[in-house]
């Protein structure tokens, strides 16, 4: 039987960067991916990286892509009522900012740097079951075109996602907080260059609508659906039209469009799972907790967790102390917790909800109006939108 140190499940960005990072400090690990490389680098999502993950980034040795093409920006809109009210969250901040960078050219970067190292990473495997981890001799079974294979291990990293199997595996020990939301997110990807320098959350009465990009050329677009919606009722001139009349304002402003590259539905929830670890598995990113992308916390708050979970580790093995992997839990659970207060609180503000009366609108719209017209709740959005440092 093969043995490493740490046997990582998943190979999206808190896979990849949690062996990265365990790789830096002499740590061995395997990486078992059930998808394709092509599907996992080509998978469109997240696409703003807080100022601590793209420090985390460049501090590892993998920031020179993000350094060079990487968007850095200030500020964002906020829209309604007709009219674009920029929050500037760098003065707001003391200097800091989020940056654009497409989660696949993150996934991309690291795959890179995980093959330069020559350590194991392993795409299209079946059946993935972690085992033992209650005891002291924990393993990954899994298969490879069929035939069984076994990793022995000394910890567990559930870095598979949300419909993972490694918080599965806890079973009912892990207690958990769920919240589904009555609408979704259809997204695009338009070969249109960005017509406006900086992100636009709008809060329209036909619903919610959000510009964002990835490059100079290509711009990010998303409106308010049903969690179910269909794609097939949504031809390419029924989407601008609704993203035109929820994103344009009165001032001229409106997205410019392209041909449509890609589109998807997604769903909206927030949830957490405590604790984040069970014995010798840990759990991190989308497996232990989802937020809805409306503050663009997911993908920080996995980048977040490895960085913690890598340095517990670290000290581990030089010191044989357990305190930091005791600590990782609770640590990571309050910045969860932040996180998923601010991204339920802008969820709330932007969208509509089914069966709401004039009254709820009217207090949106109240609300957005004390904020752009108030430092102090302006400050309060601009912190945690570009995030605290890590830890
Ligand atoms: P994942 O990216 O889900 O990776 C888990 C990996 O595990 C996958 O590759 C999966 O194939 C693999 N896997 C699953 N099951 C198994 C198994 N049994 N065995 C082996 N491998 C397995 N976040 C932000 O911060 N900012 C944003 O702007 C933002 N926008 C978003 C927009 C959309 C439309 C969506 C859907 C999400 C967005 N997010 C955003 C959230 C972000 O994409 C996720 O939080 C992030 O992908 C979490 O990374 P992860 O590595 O924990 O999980
Ligand atoms: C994105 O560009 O994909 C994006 C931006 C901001 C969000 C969510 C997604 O809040």
């Amino acid at each position: 039987m093969r043995r490493t140190q740490v046997g990582i499940v998943g190979a999206g960005p808190a896979g990849l960067m949690l062996g990265h990072l365990l790789h830096l400090r002499g740590i061995d690990s395997v990486i078992l991916e059930v998808r394709g490389r092509e599907y996992v680098i080509d998978r469109v999502r997240a696409g703003v990286l807080e100022q601590g993950t793209v420090d985390l980034l460049r501090g590892s040795g993998v920031g020179d892509r993000v350094l060079r093409e990487g968007m850095r920006h200030e500020g964002i809109y906020l829209a309604f009522n007709g009219r674009r009210h920029r929050i500037d969250m760098t003065a707001l901040t003391g200097g800091r900012a989020i940056t654009i960078y497409g989660q696949n050219e993150v996934v991309k970067d690291l795959i890179e740097a995980r093959v330069a190292t020559g350590r194991p990473l392993h795409f299209e495997v079946g059946d993935v079951a972690p085992h033992g981890f209650e005891g002291d001799a924990p393993a990954l079974r899994f298969t490879v075109d069929g035939e069984p294979h076994e990793v022995a291990c000394d910890f567990i990293a559930g870095c598979d996602g949300f419909h993972g199997v490694c918080r599965s595996a806890a079973g009912n020990d892990l207690r958990v907080y769920e919240r589904e939301y009555p609408f979704g997110w259809l997204g695009i990807l338009a070969k249109a260059a960005p017509s406006s320098s900086e992100l636009v959350y709008s809060n329209h009465e036909r619903g919610f609508a959000l510009f964002s990009m990835r490059s100079p050329a290509v711009t990010r677009l998303y409106l308010q659906c049903a969690p179910d919606e269909d794609l097939a009722e949504w031809p390419d001139e029924r989407i601008w039209a609704e993203l035109q009349a929820r994103l344009q304002t009165d001032d001229g402003w409106h997205p410019n469009e392209g041909e449509i590259l890609q589109k998807g539905v997604t769903g909206m929830r927030s949830f957490v799972a405590e604790p984040m670890r069970y014995h010798r598995l840990l759990l991190a990113g989308d497996a232990a907790h989802i937020v809805p992308p409306t503050g663009a916390k997911g993908l920080n708050l996995a980048m977040a967790d490895v960085s913690r979970l890598a340095s517990a580790l670290a000290a581990f093995y030089e010191t044989g102390s357990m305190r930091l992997l005791d600590e990782y839990s609770d640590r990571g659970l309050r910045r969860t917790w932040r996180a998923q207060r601010f991204s339920w609180w802008m969820t709330t503000m932007l969208h509509r909800v089914p069966g709401e009366t004039p009254f709820d609108y009217r207090r949106q719209l109240a609300e957005l109006d004390y904020l752009v017209s108030s430092r102090a709740a302006m400050t309060s959005l601009a912190e945690n939108y570009v995030g605290t440092p890590f830890e």
